[in-house]
């Protein structure tokens, strides 16, 4: 059998930080609490300078004069003892990064530095360019460990107060932030999930138990009504494996009916190249080929708090791609739901001919917007590093669009042309496309893009991203290093929210 065997449901896995902030408590003051912890994010200039908080002067020149008798030259986190106060004084990156992220960092690290030492309340100041709100958003995702399936829980103490030493953060800003962590510890808790655990059917569940309890439509179709919508090139990367494959469907309502934004996520919940197969080296990862998919249904997840302005339907194709006697072969042809016949010269290009029906289908509602998320190729790796993502479009506009926002958001994307002349690349002899090009195109994540194409009307707008480079192991500053990254959950669901193209 290929599932986990295990009885305990599914929350159970959701990280503690997960529980741990729907109910917590985050104020927003000027006054210090006693016997608390105090994150200060201080970029170290040959000294230290706090005149940008809002601590009182005493306070400020304490820990000033405290951190330069200790010695601290800005390198690593660093804790001083000022009255009944703990102080941890956080470096922030001299990077031209932006205040956004390099905030975020530095929360991510303090809630490193912090692990397993008890805090009633941890107080995060601000610091001029440096938000404390920014710094909250990142200390949540730092106090995710991707240890959910350790037999023995490991030991984390999570404060039960959090304060912002912010002025001018208003609640419904902390309320989002709140939302926005939870989404993404949501995400990363279903990319850093084995795939014997999160199997399709597995993902459907959650999905349905997850989001009937909200104000949405889901739905969850398997493999005889793929079938039955005409889903061949999607059903190809199923028939390898004994597990059903799953459609799942999120309809989220807009406040402002009439616009749709159509988000569709690559969920290869494991991708071991099918006959053409992967090999062994890193093989393991292939768990994490769900993490658009992912990405998908953690925006899903924070749209249902915040409700976007468009209507928004998410689409997310989960699916294992397993090689087996009954798996597809190199050279079979396989139909997708627009009619278009492809030859799949290997089957380790799975994603696209997952994506393929997903795009067909996404389009039929002649959404204003289809954006797909994808670990689509190891091309995009080689070209971009894992710093950020490739990110093509049909019309140069869509991608300015999402650049802006990424910026806004602090997620870095990297447009990447989908030249005209690549498109016969993927014409094939004996069937209307062909999978992959020849090997001396080169360009590898460029073809996926010119591949995907053929399934969007060129009359809707619509953009790829290709996240295999930040899905997980992110380098990215404000991202987590090991593990699910969230990555893109910020954007998507900043562009269903205020959507403006
Ligand atoms: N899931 C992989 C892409 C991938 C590779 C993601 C490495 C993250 C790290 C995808 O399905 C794949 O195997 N793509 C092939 C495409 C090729 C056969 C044209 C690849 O990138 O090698
Ligand atoms: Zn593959
Ligand atoms: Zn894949």
């Amino acid at each position: 059998m290929t599932d986990r065997h295990d009885a305990r449901s599914w929350e159970t896995f959701l990280p503690p930080t997960y529980k741990w902030l729907e109910s917590l408590d985050v104020s927003v003051t000027t006054d210090l609490p006693s016997q608390s912890c105090l994150i200060i994010p201080v970029k170290y200039d040959d000294g230290i300078d706090l005149a940008g908080t809002k601590l009182a002067a005493d306070k400020r020149k304490l820990i000033e004069v405290q951190a330069k008798s200790a010695g601290w030259r800005g390198k690593g986190s660093e804790f001083l003892c000022v009255g009944d106060q703990t102080v941890l004084l956080v470096p922030v990156a001299k990077l031209d990064v932006g205040a956004v992220r390099l905030s975020r960092e530095a929360g991510f690290s303090a809630a490193k530095a912090t692990g397993s030492r008890e805090f009633e309340t941890v107080v995060f100041v601000d610091n001029g360019d440096y938000s404390a709100l920014s710094a909250f958003e990142g200390y949540c995702q730092g106090a995710y460990s991707q240890g959910l399936f350790k037999g023995e829980a490991e030991k984390k103490s999570l404060p039960k107060k959090i304060t912002l030493l912010e002025p001018g953060v208003k609640a419904a800003a902390v309320a989002e932030v709140k939302s926005l962590s939870r989404a993404l510890l949501f995400t990363r808790m279903l990319q850093d999930a084995p795939a014997n655990w999160l199997t399709p059917e597995r993902w459907g569940k959650i999905a349905m138990d997850y989001f009937r309890t909200k104000s949405v439509e889901v739905s969850v179709l398997g493999r005889s009504e793929l079938l039955a919508l005409n889903m061949g090139s999607f059903l190809s990367v199923a028939s390898g494996s004994p597990l059903d494959p799953k459609l799942i469907s999120i309809k989220i309502n807009g406040k402002k009916p009439g616009k749709r934004v159509a988000l569709v996520g690559k969920g290869l919940t494991f991708d071991a190249g099918g006959i053409s197969i992967k090999p062994s080296l890193g093989m393991g990862e292939m768990k994490y080929d769900m993490s658009g998919g992912a990405a998908v249904m953690g925006a899903a997840h924070f749209l249902c708090d915040h409700q976007p302005e468009v209507d928004v339907h998410c689409i997310i194709g989960a699916v294992e791609n397993m090689p087996s006697g009954t798996a597809t072969r190199p050279g079979d042809i396989v139909q997708a739901r627009n009619g278009k016949t492809i030859e799949v010269l290997n089957t380790d290009a799975e994603g696209r001919l997952v994506l393929a029906d997903l795009l067909c289908y996404a389009a039929e509602a002649k959404p204003n917007l289809i954006i797909d998320l994808a670990t689509l190729t190891g091309a995009v790796l080689q070209g971009l590093g894992s710093a950020g993502a490739g990110l093509m479009a049909n019309k140069d506009e869509v991608a300015a669009y999402i650049m802006n926002v990424g910026r806004k958001m602090g997620e870095p994307f990297w447009q990447l042309p989908l030249w005209p002349e690549l498109a016969a690349e993927v014409k094939s002899d004996c069937a209307d496309l062909k999978n992959i090009a020849k090997p001396n195109v080169m360009a590898g994540t460029i073809i996926g893009g010119i591949f995907l194409k053929e399934f969007v009307p060129d009359s809707i707008p619509w953009a790829h991203m290709d996240i295999a480079g930040t899905g997980w192991n992110c380098a990215a500053t404000g991202y987590p290093k090991s593990g699910g990254s969230g990555f893109a959950v910020r954007t998507i669901a900043e562009i269903c929210r205020h959507f403006e193209l």
